[in-house]
């Protein structure tokens, strides 16, 4: 799909890669509706945006409510009369042993990141499948491929997120409707999604480090996330993705031979801790 003329959503559109992506799918042509929970860092990306001369709009969106993201489509389609991309972006990140880590904790991560998801498409694919046309791209993560240890809430979230678009691509063609997916699964990147609590619901445990060896876990990912690739090279890539209809976009080429350790030790027989190497 080209994106000139397009009407993009994108949710978590207010800072890091959505921001990106919004810059990009600007660059092309395509006019944005940002949706975010943030409402101070939303109207800072809008102004920003509209005084570059894009066609933009803000939305203040939370995607673990339905009502909030029906509110967003009637307000994309009332402005612009269609949809044509949705990126389901938004996500939180949290960590710690499965054990350590309080259930609502776990319920938060779950929320955003696959429930968000979830909320997305089902507010916005079946206007895709009533236009005849549409893509939706939804941010997983390479912990969406591989699994690492500290960080169970987050991994299993992408992992469910990657499977929630392969089935969502396979049931859009055998139903025969001309509605794209793409899944977007990047390694490190620079943005705040180790800062993720500042967007944690009132009343939460804020606690996401109980234990010593959270602690660590936690520092590590944060110093590897500032270590990261810049939000535009992941942009670029997904927009790559949306004009030439691909579906999974790996960002980082040395993530290539992470995924394919896992899966030969798995039919190798191997175990996560002791992976065993195939060919
Ligand atoms: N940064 C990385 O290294 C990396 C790697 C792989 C995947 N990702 C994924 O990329 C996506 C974007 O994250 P980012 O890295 O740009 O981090 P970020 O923290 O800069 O951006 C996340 C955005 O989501 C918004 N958000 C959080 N909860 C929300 C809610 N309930 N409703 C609506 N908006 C909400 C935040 O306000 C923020 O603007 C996430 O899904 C993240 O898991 C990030």
């Amino acid at each position: 799909m080209e994106l000139k003329d397009k009407v993009a959503v994108i949710t978590g559109g207010a800072s890091g890669i959505g921001l990106a992506m919004a810059r990009r799918f600007a660059t092309g042509g395509a006019a944005l509706v940002l949706a975010d929970i943030e409402e101070a860092t939303l109207a800072t990306a809008v102004a920003e945006l509209s005084d570059s001369g894009a066609t933009v709009s803000g939305v203040r969106t939370d995607v673990t409510d339905p009502a909030s993201f029906a509110a967003l489509r009637d307000e994309t389609l009332s402005r612009h009369g269609a949809v044509h991309v949705l990126c389901n972006n938004a996500g939180v990140a949290a960590g710690g042993p499965a054990w350590e880590v309080s259930l609502d904790v776990w319920r938060w991560v779950m929320d955003v990141n696959v429930f968000g998801v979830i909320n997305g498409i089902h507010t916005f694919v079946p206007t895709m499948i009533d236009q005849g046309e549409g893509h939706v791209v939804n941010t997983a993560s390479i912990a969406g491929l591989i699994t690492a240890p500290g960080i169970g809430p987050y991994t299993a979230s992408k992992q469910a997120v990657v499977s929630i678009s392969e089935t969502l691509l396979q049931d859009l063609a055998a139903a025969g409707h001309p509605v794209g997916v793409s899944v977007l699964c990047p390694a490190f990147v620079k943005t705040r999604i180790h800062e993720a609590e500042r967007n944690a619901p009132a009343g939460l445990d804020r606690d996401f480090a109980q234990g010593a060896a959270t602690q660590a876990t936690w520092g590590v990912f944060g110093a590897l996330v500032q270590a990261g690739i810049d939000a535009e090279v992941v942009a670029d890539a997904v927009a790559d993705a949306v004009a030439e209809g691909r579906f999974y976009v790996l960002t980082h080429p040395e993530t290539h031979a992470w995924v394919r350790g896992r899966f030969e030790t798995i039919l190798g027989g191997g175990s996560p801790l002791a992976p065993v190497t195939v060919g």
